[in-house]
């Protein structure tokens, strides 16, 4: 990044990095083997009582120290100028063979789950004029230009970009479950324990329904029946001028730090590449109100969880929001 610091890159480009890996190989193997597991078991995740690839860091010990390690909250703090930070969310973002993009798109800082249709800020920041928040994307499988790369439009955090509302199977974020799931019995038992698409609730949507008078492709259509009603939000297109974007490949371990306020994608993986796998850490100022609905008898966030023990994880400074629950 051409002789400036990386304090200068986020500020300038909306990104910083990649930063060297400084987890061990084996600790970074051994998450990669923990995610993989995860999305072969699909297991309930115990915060949520659900499947869930959010927050195992709360749950995942080496995941936690990963994500909380000397070195990286370091870096964190040299890159944003945080005078303090907690980790609020992680999750994993895994890319198979064949999978589309991720399309672009920005967040402005709340995760009130738009992209999914959702409208209920996760984050509520004391001083609205700064950056509050940032993400921290580390690879835990070496990512090339063909599998799932991450792509920043540079400087594009200084702009709003223009949104509409689609139907949830035309936005960015959608995973079309046809790519991953190859049998009646793995669509009703995924829909059942909602590990189907995204965080949507498809507990009910097979209920009733004798899956023998059916075929697969007919159990996927009745599928987008259901969702054909669910709306989110997407980018309007927009013109790129050359060498406007950046992608960034990584090494296993390497992590960029990027504001969710510039514009970014992950780009599709070709159909003969290698499962792609990272974790994503979220940050934010220390004295940020994490869930402010926490406090009402509503605890369901914007993407369908109730984050009723939802725990934040200081990790740098003292200032930290007295509404919050610690870790
Ligand atoms: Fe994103």
């Amino acid at each position: 990044m051409s002789g400036m610091t990386p304090r200068e890159s986020l500020a300038t480009q909306g990104f910083a990095g990649p930063f060297p890996r400084f987890a061990s190989p084996e600790v970074i193997a051994e998450l990669a083997a923990f995610f993989a597991d995860l999305l072969e078991r699909q297991p309930e995740q115990p915060l949520y009582g659900r499947y869930s690839v959010r927050d195992w860091h709360l749950v995942n010990e080496t995941l936690r120290q990963v994500m909380t390690a000397p070195e990286l909250v370091s870096t964190l703090a040299e890159t944003t100028g945080a005078d303090s930070l907690v980790l609020w969310r992680t999750k994993l973002f895994e890319k198979f063979p064949g999978d589309g993009a991720i399309d672009w798109h920005q967040e402005y800082g709340y995760f009130d789950g738009e992209e999914v249709g959702g409208h209920r800020p996760a984050l509520f920041p004391l001083n609205h004029s700064g950056q509050w928040d940032w993400t921290l994307w580390m690879a835990l499988t070496d990512v090339s230009e063909d599998d799932g790369v991450m792509e920043f439009v540079k400087g594009s955090q200084q702009a709003q970009y223009p949104k509409r509302m689609v139907r949830l199977s035309e936005s960015g974020a959608y995973v079309d479950p046809r790519n991953r799931v190859r049998t009646k019995e793995e669509l009703l038992s995924r829909a059942a324990n909602n590990s189907l698409i995204l965080d949507i609730d498809t507990r009910r949507v097979f209920e009733g329904v004798d899956a023998d008078k059916y075929t697969l492709e007919e159990l996927f259509d009745q599928l987008e029946t259901h969702c054909e009603d669910l709306l989110a939000v997407v980018t309007e297109p927009f013109e790129l001028e050359p060498g406007a974007t950046r992608t960034v490949p990584m090494k296993a371990g390497e992590y960029i730090i990027f504001t969710e306020r510039c514009m970014h994608r992950s780009r599709a993986s070709l159909p003969t590449a290698k499962p792609r796998l990272a974790i994503n850490g979220r940050y934010t100022l220390g004295d940020t109100w994490v869930y402010p609905q926490r406090t009402t008898r509503d605890t369901v966030d914007g993407s369908n969880l109730d984050i009723s023990k939802h725990r934040c994880v200081p990790v740098h400074g003292t200032r930290l929001n007295p509404d919050n629950a610690y870790l």
